[in-house]
């Protein structure tokens, strides 16, 4: 015997021990990829509803959130949020009607919620995920505080955060009911 024919009959071999698990693979799909753990589940597992649904322990404050801001997020986002090489998060001027319209939290965003979201999942751009979940309600606290929705003193968590209203919420077809929370 050759050894080519040595090597196929040995590759042949090892599929035939291999089959029945083989089998098993494909009866539980296309064979590709892992089961996903329950910490992988978890990890992406981060959405927030509008509603606040998802919104984990913990809270941030105005001041607190000002502090992680001038470290995290001044570089790209600029001085009190009013943008750099990244967009503007606060102080729109001009609204949503003018030539050039400002879309910004305060003047487009329509539920709170959604700032804590992309926050944890999305910023800083450079280190997405990186944010505790009492850093990115106290980023949210000042974001919320730059666009003069909230107080310097109020403080953010998952049930104070729902019951803010924004300035546009009326903007949207709301298709959730949340307006019994908010009032
Ligand atoms: C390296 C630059 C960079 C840093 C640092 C950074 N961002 Fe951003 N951010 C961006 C860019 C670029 C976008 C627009 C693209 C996008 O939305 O993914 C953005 C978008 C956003 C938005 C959505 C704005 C909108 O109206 O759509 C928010 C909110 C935000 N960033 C918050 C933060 C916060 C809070 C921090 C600090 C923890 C931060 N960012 C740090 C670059 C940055």
């Amino acid at each position: 015997m050759n050894n080519n024919r040595k090597i196929l009959i040995s590759v042949l071999i090892a599929a035939g021990i291999n089959s029945s698990s083989a089998d098993e693979i494909k009866d539980a799909g296309p064979g590709l990829g892992h089961k996903a753990s329950p910490e992988e589940i978890a990890a992406w597992n981060i959405s927030v509803f509008p509603d606040g649904e998802g919104l984990p322990e913990g809270e941030g404050s105005v001041v607190q959130g000002e502090k992680i801001y001038q470290q995290k997020c001044l570089a790209c986002h600029g001085e009190n949020g009013l943008g750099a090489t990244a967009d503007q998060l606060a102080g729109a001027q001009m609204g949503l009607t003018s030539e050039y319209p400002e879309k910004t939290i305060g003047s487009y965003w329509p539920y709170a919620t959604t700032l804590f979201d992309v926050v944890r999942r999305a910023m800083p751009m450079t280190a997405p995920g990186s944010l505790t979940d009492n850093e990115t309600y106290a980023l949210t606290a000042y974001l919320l505080h730059l666009n003069n929705i909230i107080g310097k003193d109020d403080v953010m968590n998952a049930s104070t955060l729902p019951k803010v209203k924004m300035p546009n919420i009326d903007g949207f077809i709301n298709i959730y009911d949340i307006e019994e929370k908010q009032k």
